[in-house]
């Protein structure tokens, strides 16, 4: 399974951002990665990088997909509207969006479903607040996220801990690869799980080595192409 590193720009980035797609396009045009490279800036970008994207042979993503195709849902983004944009990947079920928008695992679900319908591959994430990993609920947390949010079909897990997302605190290899194993053991072979949550240059060789890692979804180090390259780089 060829890795995927998937940088989540969340809500930045302005029509000025385009030369930080530049700086990383610099440094990945043409060479021959160990990794597949996508990025998924905010959905007003997306239609502004596709070419230079595609010349750098990055890939793009959405952030998140309304379920349905089209019609009378205000300021909401189908998934056919980000493929149309450039987009192969939406990211869906992210916890800043199950939290402030109060999303279910059915609705993750249906999102997905309806990426996978418009021909976007979803990534779609899962992972424990840090109560309930204190309380020992991660497997069974996940286990139900899981159970509830995935379609049929081709799609990529990221294991997200809540409490390791923009904190600079990551789990240790260990737990890393203890519940990429579980999630192994409930989504099969053949689909990638990515780790996210605080991966930066210091620290992403150590997390990709480890068992049943096949990439990362990264936030904050993916905001500049420097730091999101030797994240590559270290593939
Ligand atoms: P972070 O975010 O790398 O800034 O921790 C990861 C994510 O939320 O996808």
């Amino acid at each position: 399974m060829r890795p995927l590193i998937a940088g989540n720009w969340k809500m930045n980035g302005l029509s000025s951002s385009l030369a930080e797609l530049d700086r990383l396009g610099e440094r990945i045009a043409g060479r021959d990665l160990a990794c597949e490279v996508v990025l998924c800036p905010p959905a007003t970008l997306l239609a502004a990088m596709a070419l230079r994207a595609a010349s750098y042979g990055v890939g793009l993503g959405g952030q998140d997909c309304h379920m349905k195709e089209s019609g009378a849902h205000t300021g909401d983004i189908s998934a056919l509207m980000l493929k149309d944009a450039g987009a192969s990947y939406v990211i869906v079920g992210h916890s800043e969006r199950r939290a402030d928008h109060v999303e279910t695992d059915a609705l993750v679900k249906a999102k997905a479903a309806a990426a996978r319908a418009a021909g976007l591959i979803p990534i779609i994430c899962v992972g424990e607040t840090a109560a309930e990993r204190a309380a020992g609920k991660a497997e069974a947390v996940v286990g139900r996220q899981l159970a509830g949010s995935l379609p049929e079909g081709d799609l990529v897990v990221a294991y997200e801990p809540v409490w390791a997302i923009g904190t600079g605190l990551t789990p240790t290899a260990k737990d890393i690869a203890a519940m990429h194993a579980f999630i192994r053991g409930v989504i099969g072979e053949n689909r990638r799980i990515l780790y996210g949550g605080s991966v930066k240059p210091s620290n992403a060789r150590d997390i990709l080595a480890i068992e049943d890692v096949n990439g990362a979804l990264v936030g904050g180090a993916s905001l500049k192409a420097e730091d999101f390259h030797a994240i590559i780089a270290a593939v």
